[in-house]
């Protein structure tokens, strides 16, 4: 259809530019015919008319002569008669003569056909006859039905154009498509070997058993081909949909016939608590980007969400398998949460130790030192077996696909796929991979990646952190490593380890954007004890080493040592919900954080507004995206970072075009949104002067950033993020790289992950 559209275009264009160029000739062939019959129609009055004209000039009764022109002049054609005598004489004319014809200026109808004059009556054309009995007739002859003429066959000949370009689209679109389907009828059928049956008949009469050795490596190159135009072919489809939650739902009920969606997580999607700890419970949103990323995934794809039950009322809401149907109301229910519990030990050893004390700081170059234990790396083992557990107790099928997310649960591909080998499991590192250097500070590092192995795919944000990974197990396991495919065969299986950039739900929920900009402008200053003008920078993060909260506020202290005239003008607000709390390092880090932003308070004291207000407290998004459309900069400066959905998000919420992002050079966002302001993090004079350019940005520069922003995320959304992975996964189990549905009927499933772990 494009192939036939690609020709129909520009056919199309050609007739309208043909059609547009010789509408104005028929116009001036028209009036070339037009003006010749005329000329004849002159000659042959002026003949007729001599002898009788002549008689009546003797007999000197003008009355007569007018009488004789009115009578000629009923030709609806003729639209005047006069007769200018040789000499002596007045000239006798019918009253309809225009003025602008007069006996004395008759030299100027010079032509001898005749001359086309604009009157107030409308366009004539004039013949100028002698006549042989002396004097000259003068004929008017109306033009405005030639004009007439003219317009009717300029629409007969449109409408002719317009009728002849359909026809050839019309034929074209069908004799291509014939075509196309002919061809790919053809290759199909000597595929699957039936054109060479004939052959093989023709030859000799032999029955067919598939193609003859000669022919083989032909129909192999073939089937390739195939393969790869059809892959291209739904590879641009894919570019050009435009991704919505509708679009992830055909792609799984098309390209996966409806599979179910288990997505599993540490974080659960809706936390709940207990209100002040007394009876009444409200819904928390959680500060994870993982989170914020997955939710608008699962409300189109409905299925189940499995993560550990960390709220103080959790256990209060599940039904007695420990699931709870969310959202909660008012929001339509959309899917299900099924909470996994942890005792305290559990998660001391696998959350707070393994995960958030081993594995993050292995993970980020913020320079904080990874402790690894081995009654974490225990609790890490259990739990990922727990979980993998959960998952086979919610799967309704034996191929459901599963996806995982981040380094909580790197043991859990490979757990699951021993207990449900027809899994499809999509693995998602939301975090930086090391190089090989690095990683192998950890004792478990072997163990680590082939529990990652057991996913179909395994995606990162970035093409570095992919790089990382492949070269980590070419350095550390036993793997054939493709690293033009980027694929790594371990065991036998398959793992596709590609870069999915994560990005936010676009638009952005209705609600988030209900409150005008302006209002939440003068809101967000109302609530702070700042003047309307007051300039406001925001930053938004959990309290975490990783994100550069120092290097900031020491930025915004540099600022005011730089340009001193925004000291009392200027305020940036730090959100930093608190995080990991039982971890020292993230304890110390938020009491330097205290620390560093009274210490720059106390240092301008002249300021009558603070230059930073310290918010550290868990907001729910509503109230993150009123301070995203009330501040004038938003400020991201992460030592490192997988992605970074602030940057994102802080893009999304800015449907008035305006607002900066300042944006640290070692996030993933920083490779997609070139038009922030780049800063190293490290560097505070840059960071500094980024502010001051921030700050006096021309609005139109800032619409054009923003614009150039918006405009990515709006293509790359989250739905592209989920429907592509999910859109590989399909391609893969289509190519047979996967295996097949393995009918394993229930009761013989291979055990429980636990129990292999010996553990139950
Ligand atoms: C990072 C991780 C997420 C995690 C989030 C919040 O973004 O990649 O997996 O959920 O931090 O951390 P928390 O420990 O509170 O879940």
């Amino acid at each position: 259809m494009r192939l036939s559209l690609r020709f129909v275009i520009p056919l199309l264009v050609a007739l309208a530019i043909f059609a547009y160029a010789a509408l104005p000739l028929v116009d001036k062939l028209m009036l070339r015919w037009f003006s010749r019959d005329l000329e004849v129609r002159a000659n042959l009055i002026a003949t007729t008319v001599d002898d009788p004209l002549h008689n009546l000039v003797r007999t000197g009764d003008r009355s007569r002569i007018q009488e004789f022109f009115t009578r000629l002049t009923q030709d609806e054609r003729l639209f005047a008669v006069a007769f200018c005598p040789a000499e002596t004489g007045d000239p006798v004319a019918t009253p309809t003569l225009p003025a602008e014809v007069r006996c004395s200026d008759l030299d100027r109808f010079t032509q001898p056909s005749g001359d086309l004059l604009q009157t107030t009556s409308g366009p004539v054309f004039i013949s100028v006859r002698p006549l042989v009995s002396g004097g000259k007739l003068v004929l008017v002859h109306d033009m405005s039905f030639i004009a007439r003429r003219s317009r009717e066959t300029r629409d007969y000949l449109f409408l002719f154009f317009v009728g002849l370009g359909l026809t050839v689209a019309l034929i074209t679109v069908v004799i291509a498509q014939l075509s196309w389907r002919g061809w790919v009828q053809g290759l199909r059928a000597l595929l699957r070997g039936e054109g060479l049956l004939v052959v093989l008949g023709r030859a000799g009469g032999r029955g067919f058993a598939g193609p003859p050795p000669e022919l083989r490596p032909i129909v192999k190159d073939l089937r390739a081909l195939i393969e790869d135009l059809e892959a291209d072919h739904r590879s641009r489809d894919g570019e050009q949909l435009a991704w919505s939650p509708a679009t992830l739902r055909q792609i799984l009920r098309r390209e996966l016939r409806g599979q179910e969606v288990i997505v599993v997580s540490n974080r659960e999607p809706y936390i709940h608590m207990r209100r002040g700890g007394g009876p009444g419970i409200e819904v928390w949103r959680p500060a994870s980007g993982v989170v914020s990323a997955l939710e608008p995934i699962m409300r189109a794809c409905s299925g189940t969400w499995i993560a550990h039950g960390s709220g103080t009322a959790d256990r209060d809401v599940v039904d007695a398998h420990d699931r709870v149907v969310v959202p909660p109301p008012p929001d339509a229910a959309a899917y299900q949460l099924r909470r996994v519990w942890l005792t305290e030990e559990e998660e001391a050893g696998y959350y707070y130790g393994f995960a958030n004390e081993g594995l993050w700081p292995l993970c980020h170059i913020a320079h904080v030192r990874p402790e690894f234990r081995r009654r974490d790396w225990e609790q890490y083992n259990s739990v990922n077996a727990k979980f993998a557990d959960t998952v086979v107790e919610e799967a309704t099928s034996q191929d459901p696909i599963v996806l995982v997310q981040d380094y909580h649960f790197a043991l859990l591909p490979q757990m699951i796929k021993e207990i449900l080998p027809a899994a499809t499991i999509i693995s998602f590192w939301h975090i930086p991979w090391p190089n090989p250097e690095a990683f192998a500070i950890c004792p478990w590092r072997e163990e680590l990646l082939d529990g990652l192995l057991g996913s179909a795919i395994l995606g990162f944000h970035t093409q570095f952190h992919v790089n990382n990974f492949v070269d980590t197990v070419d350095r550390l396991l036993e793997a054939r490593v493709d690293r033009e495919e980027f694929a790594v065969t371990y065991r036998g299986k398959p793992t596709s380890v590609r870069r999915y950039p994560i990005s936010v739900e676009w638009p952005p929920a209705a609600e988030l954007l209900a409150v005008p900009v302006e209002q939440c402008r003068t809101e967000i200053r109302q609530r702070h004890n700042l003047p309307p003008e007051h300039a406001v920078g925001i930053g938004v993060e959990r309290m975490d080493y990783t994100k550069g909260i120092e290097e900031r506020l020491r930025a915004v202290e540099r600022l005011l040592e730089v340009e001193p005239q925004w000291i009392g003008k200027f305020s940036f607000i730090q959100i930093a919900a608190p995080t990991r709390i039982h971890i020292e390092e993230y304890r110390t880090y938020e009491a330097r954080v205290r620390d560093l932003a009274t210490r720059i308070n106390q240092r301008f004291p002249e300021a009558i507004h603070p230059p930073i207000i310290l918010k550290i407290e868990h907001h729910q998004p509503n109230d993150i995206f009123e301070y995203y459309r009330g501040a004038d900069l938003c400020m991201v400066t992460s030592l490192h970072d997988g992605m970074n959905l602030v940057a994102k998000e802080f893009v999304s919420a800015r449907d008035d075009e305006r607002g900066v992002l300042i944006l640290s050079l070692f996030t993933g966002a920083a490779r997609e949104l070139p038009e922030a302001l780049i800063v190293n993090p490290y560097d505070t004079d840059q960071c500094a002067a980024a502010l001051q350019l921030a700050l006096t940005m021309p609005s139109a520069e800032q619409r054009t950033r923003m614009r150039l922003m918006r405009g990515l995320i709006q293509d790359f959304n989250v739905f592209r993020w989920a429907g592509r992975m999910l859109m590989d996964a399909a391609a893969m189990r289509r190519r047979g790289r996967l295996p097949d549905i393995v009918a394993v009927p229930a009761g013989q499933r291979q055990g429980s992950a636990l129990k292999r772990i010996g553990l139950r």
